[in-house]
C-alpha cells in the first residue's frame, strides 16, 4: 500500500483510541454523576471503539505496513447532564464519519481495493452509531430532563451488551 494510505490509517488509528479516551472520560463524569446506566454505556461504546482502532491495526499488519501509535489530547471531562453527554457524542461520532468518508475516497484515488472493502464495514458502522444516538437523544427529548424521566433512561442504557470482538487470527 501507498505510504500516503498508511499514514493515513495511522491517523486514524489515532481518532478510533482518540474517541475511546473520550467516551471513557464522559463515562467517568456520568459515574461521579448519578448515570451508572450512561456510564456502563459508554464504557461499551469506549471498548467498541477500541476494537475499531485494533481493526485498522489489524489491517495494517496484513498488508505488511507499520503501525504508528500517535499522541492523543485530554478530552473534555465535565458536562451539563446526560442530553450534553449524548450531544457531545452525536457530534463526535459526525466528525468521525467526515473522517472515514475523506479516508474512503484517498482508497478510492490510490485503487486501493482492499482498504475501499475495509472501509465498508466502516461506513455501515458509522451509520449505524448515528442512528443508534440519534434515538436516545430523541428518546431524552420524548421524556423530558426530569428525574424520574433520567432515571429510566438511564436503566435502560445500563441494559447494552458488550461488543463482540472478532476471532484472533492466526
Ligand atoms: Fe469508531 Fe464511533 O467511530
Amino acid at each position: 500500500m501507498t505510504s500516503a494510505l498508511a499514514t493515513a490509517i495511522n491517523e486514524q488509528i489515532r481518532a478510533e483510541f482518540q474517541s475511546a479516551y473520550l467516551y471513557l472520560a464522559m463515562s467517568a463524569w456520568c459515574a461521579e454523576n448519578n448515570l451508572p446506566g450512561v456510564a456502563h454505556w459508554l464504557r461499551m461504546q469506549w471498548q467498541e471503539e477500541t476494537l475499531h482502532a485494533v481493526k485498522f491495526i489489524d489491517f495494517l499488519h496484513d498488508r505488511g505496513a507499520g503501525v504508528h501509535l500517535l499522541a492523543l489530547e485530554e478530552p473534555i471531562r465535565t458536562y451539563r447532564d446526560a442530553a450534553d453527554v449524548f450531544e457531545h457524542v452525536r457530534q463526535h461520532e459526525q466528525s468521525i464519519t467526515a473522517r472515514i468518508n475523506v479516508l474512503y475516497d484517498a482508497a478510492v484515488e490510490h485503487r486501493d481495493r482492499p482498504l475501499e472493502i475495509l472501509l465498508q464495514w466502516f461506513v455501515n458502522e458509522q451509520v449505524e452509531e448515528e442512528a443508534q444516538v440519534n434515538s436516545i437523544i430523541d428518546q431524552l427529548k420524548l421524556i423530558g430532563n426530569d428525574g424520574p424521566s433520567i432515571y429510566l433512561i438511564d436503566r435502560h442504557l445500563a441494559t447494552r451488551p458488550a461488543p463482540v470482538a472478532e476471532p484472533a487470527k492466526g
